[in-house]
């Protein structure tokens, strides 16, 4: 018999047959007449029922051959439909074969606080190596999954085209310099430059420094004033010391990318592109997130069919700034027209005031990157950042810049080299034309989705400032 995933037969309508599941042992449990064994192999949040009656596996074999929570097994049986709540069908046992066991009194995931409440998320983050195990982390990975794979198809579905851009550059797409700088090992490394007494490392092997990519939007650019529609998705670095739940030092993002829109056009994009992934996450991933929903945070589900049903609100920097001004919250950081808004200015906007999404645009030019299409009252720059309740900016994006004379004028007022950028100025030199995009941080959106409240919780490895154990 072929082996079945979980999922496949919970599913199943076909009883009475023989069959045959390989996962993990989630729950065993049961009295010395029968016992019954949850069996997990992550095709789905549900876990199928493994009847083991005492005759054929007696209580303490099972507990000699190790049939306990986390143990790798095999079980042959017969599908049948349950007479327990909770699932249609269960397999009676035939054959329980154990792969490796697991020794519970050192099992990480077997401990339980003094509340018997089960592992914490702070503690499942240093067991990174175990924590897809759980119910919790399961769901997630689903969940990411699911988001990745709707991203390529509202995109595909739209004629866009998806460009693979470099991870190694010799530019600074954002010109803040959160750089992590690329070089080799001069131990291991012979020097490639002919002068080998004055060796530069970080300069050697390609002839310049180079860094990891911040953002793929520039190499996007390229794309787009060839094939009309891009997008990228890939993973982004960026050494900023925030020690926050929204921040990681190695985050992905979704990037489009389009010739001849406006900020307009980029607007509606935007916003038809997060209510579709959240509609895909509604449709497709109920299970994981009904655990969520009951586990961690009872409104997740109401929440998420808001933002299906509901349209952005928009409105322009310095509207917001007024209302911030006049709000009777008190905040930590003043609000003044030209400062950037923080986290608590954006979250108010969401969560008080409007209570819906809010899409917030023409930016004062100095708080924004040089590469945005200035206004004509030369102050503001046309930006629009997209805030979601509890985890304001969840995108980022703007119209660009398409003159090469206001972009050069740009950069030198902002200090980002020219030399670095040739090819990215050489766009406006030849053919140029209007063009928008946006970045969507994957992990916001993830950490949205699933209700978490931690952006180290919604990727399988998190790097943040003195962590990268996995
Ligand atoms: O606003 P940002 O910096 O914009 C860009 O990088 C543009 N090049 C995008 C574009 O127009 N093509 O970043 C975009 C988004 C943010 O809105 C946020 O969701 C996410 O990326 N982001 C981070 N996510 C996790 N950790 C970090 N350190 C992040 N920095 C930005
Ligand atoms: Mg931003």
């Amino acid at each position: 018999v072929r082996r079945s995933s979980v999922q496949e037969l919970l599913n199943s309508q076909e009883l009475e047959r023989e069959v045959v599941v390989k996962g993990w042992v989630r729950t065993r449990r049961g009295n010395k007449y029968v016992q019954f064994i949850a069996i997990n192999d992550g095709s789905g949040f549900n876990s199928i029922q493994v009847v083991a009656d005492a005759e054929n596996f007696p209580e303490e074999k099972l507990q000699a051959d190790g049939v306990g929570m986390g143990a790798a097994v095999m079980v042959r049986g017969k599908l049948v439909a349950s007479q327990g709540k909770g699932q249609s069908v269960e397999i009676q046992a035939s054959e329980i074969t154990v792969y490796g066991k697991v020794d519970l009194d050192e099992y990480p995931l077997q401990k339980r606080g003094k509340d018997q409440k089960g592992i914490s998320l702070d503690e499942l983050r240093k067991i990174a190596h175990l924590r897809p195990r759980t119910n919790t982390f399961g769901a997630i990975l689903r969940i990411r999954h699911a988001m990745a794979f709707a991203v390529h198809q509202f995109f595909n579905d739209r004629g866009f085209y998806y460009v693979h851009t470099p991870i190694i550059t010799g530019s600074d797409a954002e010109g803040a310099g959160q750089m992590f700088r690329v070089t080799t090992l001069p131990e291991q490394n012979p020097p490639l430059t002919e002068d080998k007494s004055a060796v530069d490392y970080e300069q050697d092997f390609f002839g310049k420094q180079t860094n990891l990519t911040v953002s793929g939007q520039l190499e996007g650019e390229i794309a787009a004033m060839a094939l009309g529609k891009v997008y990228t998705f890939g993973p982004t670095f960026r050494a900023e010391n925030s020690n926050t739940t929204r921040h990681l030092a190695e985050f992905w993002m979704i990037e489009p990318e389009v010739a001849f829109n406006d900020l307009q056009d980029n607007m509606d994009l935007a916003e038809d592109f997060l209510r579709y992934l959240v509609r895909y996450a509604l449709d497709n991933c109920q299970d994981d997130l009904k655990f969520l929903n009951e586990q961690y945070d009872k409104e997740l589900l109401g929440r998420l069919q808001f933002v299906v049903d509901n349209d952005f609100q928009r409105l322009n920097y310095t509207e917001a700034v007024e209302i911030l001004k006049t709000a009777k919250q008190k905040f930590e950081f003043p609000v003044d027209w030209g400062t950037d808004l923080q986290s608590e200015h954006e979250r108010y906007l969401v969560e008080k005031h409007f209570k819906k999404p809010v899409i917030l645009t023409n930016y004062p030019k100095d708080i924004k990157a040089f590469y945005m299409k200035l206004n004509d009252d030369d102050k503001t720059v046309r930006a629009m950042d997209v805030l979601f309740p509890g985890i304001g900016e969840i995108i980022g994006g703007s119209e660009r810049e398409e003159s090469l004379e206001k972009l050069t004028k740009r950069m030198a007022e902002m200090n980002v080299p020219e030399h670095d950028l040739w090819w990215y100025l050489e766009l406006r030199k030849y053919g140029t034309a209007p063009h928008s995009g946006f970045g969507l941080g994957f992990e916001r959106l993830i950490l949205f989705v699933t209700g978490m409240g931690n952006i180290r919780d919604v990727i399988p490895f998190p790097r943040f400032p003195k962590s990268a154990e996995f």
